[in-house]
């Protein structure tokens, strides 16, 4: 704290020596006050950026593994000049990380632009549940703000620390997801200070962010906290049902830095004492073939302990049950997702005679296919997608990408879609982005140069990626694909519908939302087109491998 009011004096005073209009934007809301900066978007225009604000209480010590405690007041001026650090993950040396890492940023056009206010968009990061961050250096909010919007961004606790889950009153689990619970209670409470409407915000998220953004659709504990919802390239409906518990990871978790795994108690217990780092560092010991399976932590369907319940119910049930917070819901997807796994796996030979002699053990693990009694499925699908001798070529490298797609991606979205279709009393749009840019998520080593359209590719016209990409400029056709993508999310955070009405007229064509039989969804490229049945050839494969009822 005492760190806190120094820094916030040394600025007023040196803003004041200046005597210009450089001084920091200052809001009160009726938590505290909050000094942030100025700063301009792509096409120039002032914003107001307040970064590292604390939402809950450091989840340090004590609180370790503990729900988040909400922060209500703040009693001291607070200094959100500056990004706060990320989550524990792995990181390059000197990145800032630290275990005190819940914090919300805020990014508001200048007041005097300010008409009435505006609708938020709620941005929830993407990584997995074990990686990434909301700071300015990975989601900088220069290409949104050029429309009229406030956009908030967040970090939430990840893997071990945001997600054990020990199948009992030690660690429920889903401790990450209700930090997003906390932050978006924050905006509830202090948003209209900052410009926003609290009455029209917009979740949107990528990957385990869109995974969260569903899942907040139907969380009891997230009700009434937004209107609409946007998931990029994630879903909580997958084969089968939601764990009940991480049991297995929170044993290896304790191997890893040399805990007691004999009981529940004792690895909570020793993990609490446990450096962040250590903990933090170990992630990339979890995975069992290459970087394989792409998803470690996960939400949990919580049993009764006493706790607070993020997700009492299973997804799929809950969907079908209708037990949900209907919203206008965009679902989106790029076409090319996790294809280049497919080289990680062709390129290196340990890894390519592991996946062909071993194909019944290995194949549940890439393709994160439910492990018990699994051949029968990992038999068919070596079949459906051919690769009954996988080869380095370029046919087999197809193949297994489209595997890895499918697998991960393609067919738990269109699930989701089909069961959103049915039950949801909102419209639901649907999405496919198949554009290639200047840059992609993944770009050929040789080359230099995008091969698809990868996961997260959809993001490099949203937000400006600091940490990796170039800023997009006004001229050429990603900046065409920025203007588009910005469109989109304008429309849908002010009328629930991303249609144009007039003002955005980039967006040439009438995108109508899905139905559960033809399913329409809009491709977007150079050209946006409305097509149907986004995933009929495997579907009907996966359906069979996996049944549900969708009614
Ligand atoms: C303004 O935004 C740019 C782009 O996000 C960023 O690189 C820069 O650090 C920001 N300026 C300040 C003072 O934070
Ligand atoms: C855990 O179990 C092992 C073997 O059963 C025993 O030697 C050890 O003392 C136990 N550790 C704790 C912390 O109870
Ligand atoms: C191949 O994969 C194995 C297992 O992940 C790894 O240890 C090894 O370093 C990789 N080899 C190359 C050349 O990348
Ligand atoms: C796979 O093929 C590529 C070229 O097609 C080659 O560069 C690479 O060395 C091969 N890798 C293995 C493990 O055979
Ligand atoms: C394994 O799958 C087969 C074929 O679908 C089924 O008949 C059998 O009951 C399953 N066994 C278990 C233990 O689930
Ligand atoms: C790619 O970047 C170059 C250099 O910044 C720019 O001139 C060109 O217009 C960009 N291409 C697209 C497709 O936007």
């Amino acid at each position: 704290m005492l760190l806190f009011i120094i820094l916030c004096c040394v600025l007023a005073i040196h803003a004041s020596e200046e005597g210009k209009a450089v001084q920091n934007p200052t809001v009160r809301s009726s938590s505290g006050e909050f000094l942030g900066i100025y700063n301009v978007t792509r096409r120039g225009r002032s914003f107001e950026a307040y970064r590292g604000i604390r939402y809950a209480e450091p989840p340090v010590k004590e609180l370790r593994f503990q729900p988040p405690v909400p922060i209500l007041r703040y009693e001291k001026p607070v200094d959100a000049t500056k990004n706060g650090p990320a989550c524990p993950q792995p990181s390059s040396p000197g990145y800032y990380v630290d275990e005190d890492c819940l914090t919300i940023n805020v990014y508001s056009p200048v007041k005097a632009e300010r008409k009435a206010s505006l609708p938020v968009i709620f941005f929830i990061h993407p990584g997995g549940f074990y990686s990434m961050t909301g700071r300015s250096d990975l989601f900088a909010p220069d290409y949104l703000l050029d429309r009229d919007v406030v956009v908030v961004t967040i970090n939430y606790r990840l893997a071990t620390l945001g997600f054990l889950s020990t199948g009992d009153s030690l660690a429920p689990g889903n401790n990450g997801l209700k930090d997003q619970v906390a932050a978006l209670q924050w905006v509830q409470r202090n948003i209209a200070a900052f410009g926003g409407d609290p009455h029209l915000v917009t979740i949107a998220g990528c990957s385990s962010g869109a995974v969260s953004v569903m899942l907040h659709m139907i969380s009891p504990m997230s009700k009434g906290l937004f209107h609409r919802a946007i998931s990029l390239s994630g879903s909580p409906v997958r084969k089968t049902r939601s764990p009940t518990h991480l049991y297995p990871l929170a044993v290896r978790q304790a191997e890893l830095v040399g805990c007691p795994t004999n009981s529940s108690s004792d690895i909570v217990n020793c993990l609490r004492t446990v450096p962040w780092r250590d903990l933090g560092l170990s992630l990339n010991r979890f995975y069992e073939f290459g970087y394989d399976p792409l998803t470690l932590w996960s939400p949990v369907v919580e049993a009764d302990f006493g706790q607070e319940r993020f997700l009492p119910v299973d997804p799929i049930d809950a969907i079908r049950e209708r037990k949900m917070h209907p919203v206008p819901f965009i679902i989106s997807r790029t076409k090319d997702e996790f294809f280049w796994k497919a080289f990680t796996v062709l390129k290196n030979e340990t890894l390519l005679r592991r996946m062909n002699e071993n194909w019944e053990d290995i194949a549940p693990i890439s393709f994160m296919l439910p492990r018990d009694n699994s051949s029968l499925a990992t038999q068919r699908l070596r079949q459906e997608y051919n690769l009954v001798d996988l080869k380095n070529d370029s046919d087999t490298a197809y193949n297994l990408g489209r595997l890895y797609v499918d697998a991960i991606e393609s067919f738990p979205i269109y699930r989701l879609t089909k069961l959103m279709s049915i039950h949801s009393t909102a419209p639901v749009w649907s999405c496919f982005f198949t554009y290639i840019g200047n840059n992609s998520f993944y770009q050929d080593p040789a080359t230099k140069k995008p091969v698809g359209s990868a996961h997260h590719d959809d993001l490099l016209y949203l937000f400006y990626i600091a940490y990796r990409f170039p800023k997009i400029g006004s001229q050429g056709t990603d900046a065409d694909m920025v203007d588009r993508m910005i469109d989109i999310w304008y429309n849908f955070a002010r009328y629930g519908d991303p249609n144009n009405r007039g003002d955005t007229p980039e967006l040439d064509i009438h995108w109508p939302a899905t139905s559960p039989t033809t399913r329409p969804y809009l491709q977007i490229d150079k050209q946006l087109s409305i097509h149907e049945n986004l995933f009929d050839q495997f579907a009907a494969t996966w359906e069979e491998l996996y049944p549900i009822q969708y009614y």
